[in-house]
This record gives C-alpha cells, sequence and structure tokens, in this order.
C-alpha cells in the first residue's frame, strides 16, 4: 500500500513570521491525521523555525533543493547534512523551475539525487513536459528521458526513499490543470518506467494547479499517490482541504 503524500511547496514565499503563522494555523487542523504524509518546503531560511514549530507533530518538513556535495567553497550553496540538521526529511529535486531559470539538467538532478539519498534524505524527483513539447507529441520521449537519467545508477533498494512528481510546465500556476485522465496517463507510464521489483512501491504525485475543487478526482486516479502543491499550499485552509481530500 502507498500511503499518499500531500506536500507544499511554498516557493519564495512567506518571511519566518508567516512561516511560523502559517504552521500554527495548520496543526491543529490536521492533527490525527495519520493516513497521508503531510510535507511543507518551506524556503531554506524558515527551514529551522518551521521545524521548532512542527515538533511533536504529523507534519514533515523539506527543502526545495539542494547541492550534492557535502560541504566546502560552494556559496549560496547548501547540503543534505546541513538539512538533515535542521529535521528535513524530504528535499525536491528538479523542479521545472531550477531547470527553467537556475540551468538544471537531468545529470545535476541525478547528483542531487544521490547526495540526498546518501544522507537518508527522501528524494522528490520533478519531471515535466512543456506545452510545446505537449503539442508537438514528445510528452512521453521527454518524461522518459527526465527519468531515466534521473534515476540513472539508483539500486532496487534507493527507491525506497524516491518520490516522483509529473509536474507538466503549462498546468504549473495557471489554474490549467491536467484532466485526471492525462495525469494518470504519464502516471501509469511513468510507474512502467521503474524497476519491476519497486514500481509499485513507489510513490507519484500529481503537482500543477492541484486545489480542493480538484483535489478527489485526481486522487481517485490508480497511479496517482498524492499531490505538490504550490498556490493552493499557501493558505492553511484550502490546503487543510487538500490534506482531507
Ligand atoms: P501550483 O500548485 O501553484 O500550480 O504549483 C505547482 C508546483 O509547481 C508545485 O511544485
Amino acid at each position: 500500500m502507498r500511503q499518499p503524500i500531500m506536500a507544499g511547496n511554498w516557493k519564495m514565499n512567506k518571511t519566518e513570521h508567516e512561516a511560523a503563522d502559517f504552521v500554527k494555523e495548520l496543526k491543529p487542523r490536521v492533527s490525527g491525521i495519520s493516513n497521508c504524509t503531510i510535507l511543507i518546503c518551506p524556503p531554506f531560511c524558515n527551514l529551522s523555525k518551521v521545524h521548532d514549530e512542527i515538533v511533536d507533530s504529523n507534519i514533515q518538513l523539506g527543502a526545495q533543493n539542494l547541492f550534492w556535495e557535502d560541504k566546502g567553497a560552494f556559496t549560496g550553496e547548501i547540503s543534505a547534512p546541513m538539512l538533515k540538521s535542521v529535521g528535513c526529511t524530504y528535499v525536491i529535486v528538479g523542479h521545472s523551475e531550477r531547470r527553467q531559470y537556475f540551468g538544471e539538467t537531468d545529470e545535476t538532478v541525478n547528483k542531487k539525487i544521490k547526495a540526498a539519498l546518501a544522507h537518508h534524505l527522501n528524494a522528490i524527483v520533478c519531471v515535466g513536459e512543456t506545452l510545446e513539447q505537449r503539442e508537438k507529441e514528445q510528452t512521453f520521449k521527454v518524461i522518459e528521458k527526465q527519468v531515466k537519467e534521473g534515476l540513472k545508477g539508483l539500486e532496487s533498494s534507493d527507491f525506497k526513499n524516491i518520490v516522483i512528481a509529473y509536474e507538466p510546465i503549462w498546468a504549473i500556476g495557471t489554474g490549467k490543470t491536467a484532466t485526471p485522465a492525462q495525469a494518470e496517463e504519464i502516471h501509469a507510464f511513468i510507474r512502467k518506467l521503474l524497476p519491476k521489483e519497486v514500481a509499485a512501491e513507489v510513490r507519484i504525485l500529481y503537482g500543477g494547479s492541484v486545489k480542493p475543487e480538484n483535489v478527489k478526482e485526481l486522487m481517485g486516479q490508480p497511479d496517482i499517490d498524492g499531490g505538490l502543491v504550490g498556490g493552493a499550499a499557501l493558505k492553511a485552509d484550502s490546503f487543510e482541504q487538500l490534506i482531507k481530500y
């Protein structure tokens, strides 16, 4: 059985104060929920504060990125041991915004995944096609390359710490969601790309304009195991509705 995950990717939003207020509001709303992994991924500077707030709760902490070296002269970067030290259990790797604006490639994604796994962090590996690629019917090819190259060299045993997020770029922040059938088609395809012995266990999240109005139908698909949510995860009441889909 794959336990669902509802993950809030805050992107570059919320000051420390706003982050703490959010958690104070969310915590009582979701206490007692044990059938869904609840995850929030604040900006780096708020990780420690959020960790203090979620202590003894059912909310887990994730980061939005990491660098693959453990330490050294890499100005502005953050390593897996640093994320562990502030209480992270998850890290998002290869979000499309990082690929698009910060030059991440399947090769850097692969190095980052390996660094996360080496330090026992769960990696949420993001894949997804642009609108142009979808219109040119390149979606399957693009996703296959991202999955295969991103996960290159992993052992079967590594997959217990891998989560995949399918986020079609044309659906991110646009209000335009993939239909449940469109999402399911790609999720099932991704599952087939995974090593047979682990495929049934790996959780595959959908991301792209997930909101309270569409979450139930998306989560009703057999291969959709949760959501990676931007906008609708920034307010405690809508994130609560997603968690309680
Ligand atoms: P939105 O939910 O705002 O479309 O963002 C999706 C996303 O990119 C989550 O990582």
